[in-house]
């Protein structure tokens, strides 16, 4: 037995198949550029849901089920707020999320945490929300709710292209979570709350926000190396590289990067970003030499979401409204098995005394 449970199966689905060393990753069979490119964060959304919560639902009705879930949001925005204010942000939706198990359903959900989230950025900046646009699709409502403006096409597509490519990954952390949650036939609220407490650790989806304190840190391009080979010496982690699954290069991470090129020539910094990323990778080699350590896909997450203009803060919570879909699609593939998830442990503490 290992203690990280990797190599376990512990479910079956149909929804996402990730095979890291072969640099797979398939949604219901369509693969990760396709999927970005075709279909979408509503596209990808109706194909994770399709079965479950969304049958027969294509890109657009899925749109106006988004759409209509932001608005039944936001008319409950008070409740969410008046637990959430004054609290760190992440930690406030994770207050505020306590509501969920009211919420009827998986769109309803979805749309709370984008409502609550814009919500909750524009508090803080000592602005009133701004209501949802239930035409527009997520990504670009999400940004005109925080800014108070619609965005240009360009950064909206930016964060389209965020949210559908984080939309699912197999059985995450998190996503596991929301499934052992769902096996007691706790709600789907419920589930979300879970998982969204599991995203939130360093080693999961709380690393973006660190990747650009690395940044920053590191400063220069004269600094990199040092700064690396010290941070290494100390015994740190890198943040944004590594990965349970993902032992070859993350797809998702090239899916990203290429997006980010395409909001111009230095956005996020890339150039700087790319070397420390190229040094970044030498240094984990050498000194890891029998790890396959590789860029994951928060490296980039960092340098996108802070492109469109998304504080560090937000970068967790931001990922939890994107993969709040994963997480509802497997609650509810778990719930149809019908079968509580229960495993066992192997007992190595003291015996009993003989009298
Ligand atoms: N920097 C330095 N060393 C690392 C890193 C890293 N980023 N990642 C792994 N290692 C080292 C560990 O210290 C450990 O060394 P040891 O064997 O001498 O104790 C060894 O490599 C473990 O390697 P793995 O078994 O491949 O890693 P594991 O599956 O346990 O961990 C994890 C994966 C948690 C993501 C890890 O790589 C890590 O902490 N990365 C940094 C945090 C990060 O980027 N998290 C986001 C992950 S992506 C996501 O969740 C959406």
């Amino acid at each position: 037995m290992t203690s990280g449970l990797e190599g376990v199966v512990a479910a079956e689905t149909v929804l996402t198949h990730v095979d890291g060393s072969q640099g797979i990753w398939l949604l219901r069979g369509h693969g990760l550029g396709e999927v970005v490119a075709r279909f979408g964060y509503e596209g990808a959304a109706a194909l994770l849901l399709e079965g479950f919560a969304g049958d027969g639902l294509d890109r657009r009705r899925v749109r106006a089920a988004l759409g209509a879930g932001r608005k039944a949001a936001f008319a409950r925005l008070p409740r969410w707020l008046g637990t959430a204010t004054g609290r760190p942000l992440s930690e406030g939706v994770a207050v505020a999320l306590a509501a969920l198990p009211g919420y009827a359903d998986a769109w309803a959900i979805a749309g709370a945490l984008a409502v609550g989230i814009a919500a909750l950025l524009r508090v803080e900046r000592g602005a009133a929300p701004v209501p949802p646009d239930p035409l527009l699709g997520t990504a670009a409502d999400f940004l005109r709710m925080i800014e108070g403006a619609s965005v240009g096409a360009a950064r909206a597509a930016a964060l389209d292209a965020y949210l559908t490519t984080v939309i699912d990954n197999g059985l995450a952390a998190s996503t596991f979570a929301a499934r052992v949650i769902a096996s007691t036939r706790a709600s789907l609220g419920a589930s979300v709350i879970g998982a969204y407490a599991a995203l939130t650790g360093p080693l999961h989806g709380g690393a973006p926000g660190p990747v650009l304190d690395m940044l920053d840190a590191i400063g220069t391009r004269d600094d990199i190396d040092a700064w690396l080979e010290h941070a290494l010496r100390r015994g740190d982690r890198l943040m944004g590289f590594g990965h349970r699954v993902w032992k070859g290069r993350d797809p998702r991470a090239d899916v990203l990067k290429a997006a980010l090129h395409r909001l111009g020539p230095d956005a996020g910094r890339i150039g700087f970003a790319e070397e420390v990323e190229r040094r970044a990778l030498a240094a984990l080699h050498r000194k890891k030499p029998d790890r396959p350590l590789e860029t994951n896909v928060e490296f980039y997450t960092a340098l996108l979401l802070d492109a469109v203009g998304l504080p560090r803060h937000a970068f967790t919570p931001v990922f939890a409204l994107a993969r709040s879909i994963g997480w509802l699609a497997h609650a509810l593939e778990q719930q149809k098995t019908g079968r509580l998830i229960r495993p066992a442990a192997a007992y190595i503490g003291p015996q009993p005394q003989a009298a």
